[in-house]
């Protein structure tokens, strides 16, 4: 990223009174969110609110109808150009992790910088371990996804993220379909990105991460953003009836 963009504006992530509807069903109401590069936003809701329809939007993997969103001060439109080039600066991992079943480990992480990027094999594969270290995986290099145990998967998925160098990072519910004992490996190498400054969106349920690494919380329902607060107080003296409702579900058990 050239200094000129880096200056450009110290917002990655701008939501200014985003709407959208499914058919009549209008899912998301008014949004307003900013993200200043390297805050960690943590997003939670009950099933449906719209949690993953907002972020989806942030790399047009859904269209919004109504208002404004920009990354990185790019505003998002139909210009496919200008879509591209929000997609290359937004890294994205999903529950079900979206690896590609027929490549190897190695060249899940390799496909986009080879092709989108254009870098030759050797360099390409040479980032790729470089990233597949870093989550602590790189034994498994030339092991198909279907190989790998969930934790692993998930792993390999961020890996193949961080080797697009994106300015900013959507989780939706990265750990939701792990076992127990995989959630921990998942949630600490996330932990060590949001150490390292990325800028990191992450819808979960996972509150102990919400309390270690969030700047702000951020609590949706039916398609709004109802509260949003630093973890303290967002746990300890959440104000709407709702919230407290919800907190009061998912930490009781
Ligand atoms: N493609 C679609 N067409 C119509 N309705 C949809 C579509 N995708 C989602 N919805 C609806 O929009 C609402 C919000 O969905 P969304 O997936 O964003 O919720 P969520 O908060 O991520 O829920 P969960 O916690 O279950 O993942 C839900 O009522 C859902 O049924
Ligand atoms: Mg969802």
């Amino acid at each position: 990223m050239t200094q000129a963009a880096t200056n450009a504006s110290d917002l990655m992530v701008e939501m200014h009174n985003v709407n959208k509807w499914y058919g009549d069903f209008h899912v998301l109401r008014d949004i307003y969110l900013e993200v200043k590069r390297g805050e960690r936003i943590v997003v939670c809701g009950p099933s449906g609110s719209g949690k993953s329809t907002l972020i989806r939007c942030i790399n047009h993997l859904e269209e919004h109808q109504k208002g404004d969103i920009s990354v990185g001060g790019v505003a998002l439109t139909q210009d496919v150009k200008r879509i591209e080039q929000i997609r290359r600066s937004v890294g994205m991992v999903f529950q079900h992790f979206n690896l590609f079943p027929h490549l190897s480990v190695l060249e899940n992480c390799c496909i986009a910088p080879m092709w989108v990027q254009k870098k030759p094999r050797k360099e390409a594969e040479a980032l790729a371990m470089q990233y597949l270290e870093r989550v602590r995986i790189a034994e498994q290099a030339d092991k198909y996804p279907g190989q790998l145990s969930g934790g692993q998967q998930q792993r390999v998925a961020i890996a193949r993220s961080l080797c697009m160098h994106p300015d900013v990072m959507l989780f939706d519910e990265p750990t939701s379909a792990l076992d127990p004992e995989m959630i921990k490996e998942v949630l600490d190498v996330m932990v060590e990105l949001a150490e390292e400054g990325m800028t990191m969106i992450c819808v979960t349920h996972e509150m102990g991460f919400a309390k270690t690494v969030a700047d702000r919380v951020i609590f949706m329902d039916q398609g709004q953003i109802i509260e949003e607060n630093a973890p303290e107080p967002f746990f300890n003296n959440p104000q709407s009836e709702r919230t407290q409702l919800f907190l009061s579900q998912i930490l009781g058990h």
